[in-house]
C-alpha cells in the first residue's frame, strides 16, 4: 500500500512511518524537511510547506496514495490556532478534490485530547471545564516521561521550563517539602488554569474546531484520532482498545464537575505510548474499520521512563 504521512519527522509521524515501513508499505513523507527522517528504499520524501503551499500543489503531492495520515503539528506561537486550522483546511480540500471520482485517499487526521467528551455529559469535552484541564495538566506534571516529552517537543525556552518547574515543585510538595517557592509555583500554575483569563491552550482548541471539518462529512473518507490523556513515549506492546468520541477511562460513570473526586478521575484516566498509537493507526490503514469515526485509543503504559519521542529510519 502507498501511504502519505504529513509530519513524517514528528514524534507520532516518525513512529507511523517506521511502523508502515516495517510492515512493507511504501511511504511518502510530506513536510518542509521530510528527508530528515532518514533513508529507506520504500521511503520517498516530498517537500511541502503547509504554511505557504497551495491546495493544488498538495493535491499533486498526494495524488497517487491510498491513505494520508496527517500528523502535522504547528509551531507554538501567537498564530497557532489559525495555522493549525488553515493547514487542516488545505489538507481536507486537497483530499476532497482527489475524491471527486469517489476513489480518493482515506484521510486519517490526528488531533488532541481536548476534543474528547467527558463521561455522562452530552456535548461536553474536556476543554469545557477548567477542572478537567487541570487534571490533564497534572497527568503531564506527574509523569517524568510526559514532562520530558513536552520539553523535547517544545524545545528550550520559558514554556518548557515552566513544565519542568511545575513538575519539580509538585513532586517536592508531595514529598513534604512545603517551601514557599514550591508551593507558590504549584499554586500559580494551577490558579492560572482554574481562574486565569485563557486557561485552554490554542492547539487543543484548534484541533477541536478542526473536528468540525470532519464530523458528518461524507464527501471523503476520514478518521479523526484524538490521543488519550496519558500519551507519551513508552514501550511498544502492540495492544490497545478503541474508544469512540469519549476520553479513555477505567470508570465511565458520569463526572459531576462540582463534587467529583479529581484524584480518582486522575487515576482512572488511561493512556497509550506513542509507538502503540502508531500501531493502532497503521492497523486502521491496513484494514479500515472506523471510517467516519472520531476515536481515541487506550493501551498499557508499562513504565514512566523519559526517552526520546522521535525515531528515524
Ligand atoms: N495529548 C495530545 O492530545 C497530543 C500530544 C501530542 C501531540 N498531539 C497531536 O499529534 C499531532 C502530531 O504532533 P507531534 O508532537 O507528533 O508533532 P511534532 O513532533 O511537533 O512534529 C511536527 C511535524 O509537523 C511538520 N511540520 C511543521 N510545520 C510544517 C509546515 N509548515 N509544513 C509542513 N509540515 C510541517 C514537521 O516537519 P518539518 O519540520 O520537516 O516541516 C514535523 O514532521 C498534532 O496534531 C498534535 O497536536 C496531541
Amino acid at each position: 500500500m502507498r501511504c502519505a504521512v504529513i509530519g513524517p519527522t514528528g514524534s507520532l509521524g516518525s513512529h507511523i512511518c517506521l511502523e508502515l515501513l516495517n510492515r512493507g508499505h511504501d511511504v511518502v513523507g510530506v513536510s518542509r524537511s521530510p528527508e530528515k527522517l532518514g533513508r529507506h528504499e520504500r521511503y520517498q520524501p516530498k517537500s511541502f510547506d503547509l504554511a505557504g503551499g497551495t491546495i493544488e500543489d498538495l493535491e499533486h503531492v498526494l495524488k497517487d496514495v491510498e491513505v494520508v495520515v496527517n500528523a502535522y503539528n504547528p509551531p507554538l506561537d501567537a498564530n497557532t490556532y489559525k495555522t493549525f486550522l488553515e493547514a487542516t483546511r488545505c489538507i481536507v480540500k486537497a483530499v476532497k478534490s482527489l475524491n471527486s471520482d469517489g476513489k480518493g485517499p482515506y484521510l486519517i487526521q490526528v488531533g488532541g485530547t481536548g476534543s474528547l467528551e467527558v463521561p455522562g455529559r452530552k456535548h461536553e469535552t474536556v476543554l469545557d471545564s477548567r477542572r478537567w484541564w487541570l487534571t490533564l495538566r497534572r497527568t503531564v506534571g506527574d509523569s517524568a516521561a510526559a514532562t520530558a516529552h513536552m520539553v523535547e517537543r517544545i524545545g528550550p525556552g520559558p514554556v518548557a521550563q515552566s513544565f519542568e518547574e511545575y513538575r519539580n515543585a509538585r513532586l517536592a510538595v508531595q514529598a513534604g517539602q512545603l517551601t514557599k517557592i514550591n508551593q507558590s509555583k504549584v499554586e500559580q500554575t494551577e490558579d492560572m488554569i482554574l481562574h486565569g483569563p485563557n486557561p485552554f491552550p490554542d492547539l487543543p482548541l484548534a484541533a477541536r474546531a478542526a473536528l468540525m471539518m470532519f464530523e458528518g462529512n461524507e464527501s471523503f473518507k476520514w478518521l479523526f484520532v484524538s490521543p488519550p490523556a496519558k500519551y507519551r513515549p513508552g514501550v511498544k506492546t502492540g495492544k490497545y482498545e478503541i474508544w469512540k468520541d469519549k476520553i479513555p477511562m477505567l470508570s465511565t460513570s458520569s463526572v459531576d464537575t462540582t463534587t467529583t473526586d479529581w484524584d480518582e478521575v486522575w487515576h482512572n484516566l488511561l493512556g497509550i505510548s506513542v509507538a502503540d498509537l502508531a500501531v493502532a493507526i497503521v492497523d486502521e490503514v491496513e484494514v479500515p474499520q472506523k471510517v467516519g469515526v472520531h476515536w481515541s485509543a487506550g493501551g498499557d503504559l508499562l513504565d514512566d521512563v523519559p526517552r526520546s519521542g522521535y525515531v528515524t529510519i
